[in-house]
């Protein structure tokens, strides 16, 4: 993937970050409270990933004329504004982060690179019905679960399954929106649309209004 910065609308904008060495001046913006969780972090690969996501989502609020305010996260993991203004969603993994925000709605984003073995941990996170249509093609399987994994963070609670309470319409290769759907726990019912980006082997998903 390469690196890019995207405005979705007025109110919404992305950014993919390929993930690079980073020096120490680069987490200036961050707030003092993010400062300490960046110091917490053992790993030298999970700092890097730490810091390329905050870096993004400063790239994607720059492009929408927004200033850093901070995160905090919920007692979920989810991330959130400092100044309670707008939602943000972030993912990172070996050599790339994203980030998205959106100033009204909830957001989700998930990067994963296909794999093979996504197939065999089907039945973990997919539904029959989901199966029928996947044809066992590791792609079709990744899109599956970055889909839900964007779904599962844009709602944001835990005690939503993966395999149980979200399920997906059926799609091909060739689509770029997938619908989902909430169902069977207190968030039901909520619908939600999904784009998605595929570049070498490598999927991004997000949700879109
Ligand atoms: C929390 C979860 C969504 C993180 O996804 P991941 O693929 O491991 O990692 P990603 O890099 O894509 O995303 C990490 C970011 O997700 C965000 N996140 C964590 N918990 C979250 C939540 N409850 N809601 C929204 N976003 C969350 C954080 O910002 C985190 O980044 P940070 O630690 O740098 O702040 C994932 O671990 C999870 O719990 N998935 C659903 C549960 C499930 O059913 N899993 C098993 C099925 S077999």
């Amino acid at each position: 993937m390469q690196t890019k910065i995207e405005k979705i609308s007025p109110l919404s904008a992305l950014a993919l970050n390929i993930i690079e060495e980073v020096p120490e001046s680069a987490v200036d913006f961050l707030s003092f409270r993010e400062r300490l969780s960046y110091a917490n972090i053992s790993r030298p690969d999970k700092r890097v990933e730490w810091i390329a996501a905050r870096i993004a989502i400063n790239k994607a609020l720059d492009c929408i004329s927004l200033p850093y305010p901070g995160f905090f996260k919920d007692e979920n993991g989810k991330s959130h504004p400092m100044d309670g203004y707008g939602y943000v969603s972030l993912s990172h993994t070996k050599g790339i982060a994203a980030a998205i925000f959106h100033k009204e709605m909830p957001v989700g984003i998930d990067l994963d690179y296909i794999r093979e073995k996504v197939v065999r941990l089907g039945p973990k996170f997919l539904d029959h019905s989901e199966m029928d249509f996947l044809n066992n093609c590791p792609e079709l399987y990744t899109t599956a679960w970055s889909a839900k994994e964007s779904i599962f963070k844009c709602q944001g609670k835990r005690g939503v399954s993966l395999k149980n309470n979200i399920i997906l319409e059926e799609f091909s290769k060739e689509d770029k929106v997938i619908k989902g759907r909430i169902y069977g726990s207190e968030y039901s019912d909520h619908h939600y649309t999904v784009k998605v980006e595929k570049e070498k082997d490598v999927i991004m998903t997000y949700t879109i209004w």
